[in-house]
């Protein structure tokens, strides 16, 4: 049994709050979880529905709990708990990698591994540089001002991922909008039309792959020629797989780069900082995924009954992890609302922790770090071309991020 030792004793749980709630602030969490942010690990939180789940606010516990096996991301499994009725609708399919536990996660990541190693993602950095060149080269012709989103942190990683996957860019209004509309849609139903919508289209994809005699260079053309060929993979596992990959491979880093961006033209003095030193960018990078926590809200299912220093999860009960308040958990970090580049830990989870840390995590820091330390260099005049409080940003119960971000230089 895994022990988690960094909670006292059992304390008195608070009322539940609900979760998830909209930010106040597009790069703090909501001022509604001010009674999570009080240093106890667990929380009770009320759904939407009115279910009440466990809510991780500790970065020691969240990080044993999401290495625990006793843990499931398996969605179809019942107690799941599903933060927003967008998600209640798809719970019955089997959904690939990030819905499966061990043996069989690991069984696909291993397939996926070699094509997301650091050395892979440093392999890759020069093709990511040309990317963000011509991005830029555009936007400096036409501008300014711009909108940032569509203009340059939409496309850099919507471009990346296509090239990496072998997914034609020029479809990219098609698979952006139906991502959206998954993500984000007005009604589960929406949801789950935009979901067949992208499987109908990487389905005809792979198909074509899988035709052709002289296989691509992209990651879906080894799925479709080495592992659906030679029996390791199925179809639907493999239209599952691509659908993650193309979904989270673009949306995460857009709204990186997007309320990463924000955020710095809000603080002058980091700005200035990092313009100074560009060997910052790395810690630069890492201290933004920290404080955006953009990937709000993991879900996890019980299987067992877990001890947690005197309070028991049951089985069956959901478990919600709310990386915004773990990673700003004042046992590790000091000042953990203030932007500081020098800090010693590096232990956040906005890339999640355990078996399902994110696969991409190597690429999307390469991207990051190019498409941030670029879009600075290129524009020492940056700066917002709208009242920040006026720029909208995106809703609580979805990826963090910017809806626009009108700049001028
Ligand atoms: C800054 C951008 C990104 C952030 C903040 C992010 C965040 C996350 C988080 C928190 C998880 C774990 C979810 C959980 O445990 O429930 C995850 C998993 C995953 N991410 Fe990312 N991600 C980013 C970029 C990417 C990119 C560029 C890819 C490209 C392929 C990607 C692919 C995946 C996949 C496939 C998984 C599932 C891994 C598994 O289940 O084994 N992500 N991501």
């Amino acid at each position: 049994m895994t022990e988690l030792t960094d909670i006292t004793g059992p304390a008195a749980l608070p009322d539940p709050v609900a979760f998830p709630q909209d930010r106040t602030c597009p790069y703090h969490p909501p001022t509604g979880y001010d009674p999570l942010r009080d240093g106890r690990p667990l929380s009770r939180v009320t759904l939407y529905d009115g279910r009440e789940v466990w809510l991780v606010t500790a970065q020691a516990t969240a990080r044993a709990l999401l290495a625990d096996p006793r843990l499931s991301t398996d969605r179809r499994r019942s107690g799941f708990p599903v933060p927003t009725p967008r998600f209640q609708a798809g719970r019955d399919r089997r959904v690939a990698l990030l819905g499966l536990d061990d043996p069989e996660h690991q069984r696909q990541r291993r397939m996926l591994i070699p094509s997301f190693t650091v050395k892979r993602a440093a392999a890759l950095r020069p093709w990511i540089q040309q990317v963000v060149d011509e991005l830029l080269d555009a936007m400096i012709e036409q501008g300014p001002p711009a909108e940032l989103v569509s203009a340059f942190a939409l496309p850099v990683p919507s471009m990346v991922i296509c090239g990496l996957l072998g997914v034609p860019y020029a479809d990219h209004e098609f698979f952006e909008e139906q991502s959206r509309r998954l993500l984000r849609g007005p009604t589960g139903a929406d949801a789950v039309a935009a979901r067949d919508r992208l499987e109908q289209y990487l389905g005809d994809l792979i198909d074509a792959k899988a035709k052709d005699a002289e296989p691509g260079d992209g990651i879906l053309d080894d799925l479709v020629h080495r592992r659906h060929r030679g029996g390791d993979l199925e179809r639907a596992d493999l239209v599952s797989l691509a659908l993650i990959l193309l979904v989270a491979g673009h949306e995460t880093t857009a709204n990186m780069i997007s309320l990463g961006t924000y955020t710095l033209l809000q603080h002058p003095d980091r700005l200035a900082e990092v313009r100074a030193d560009p060997a910052l960018l790395p810690a630069v990078v890492e201290e933004l995924l920290r404080m955006l926590s953009i990937a709000e809200g993991l879900q996890r299912v019980a299987l067992e009954d877990i001890e947690v220093s005197g309070t028991t999860i049951r089985a069956g009960d959901g478990v919600l992890f709310a990386t915004s308040v773990i990673n700003r958990d004042t046992s590790v970090y000091d000042d953990p609302d203030g932007v500081d580049f020098h800090r010693a830990d590096r232990h956040h989870v906005a890339f999640g922790f355990g078996i399902h840390q994110c696969l991409g995590q190597n690429l999307a820091r390469a991207e990051l770090e190019i498409a941030l330390g670029s879009l600075l260099a290129r524009l020492p005049g940056l700066r917002l071309a709208a009242p920040a409080k006026d720029i909208p940003f995106k809703p609580g119960d979805t990826i963090q991020g910017m809806l626009e971000l009108p700049v001028t230089w």
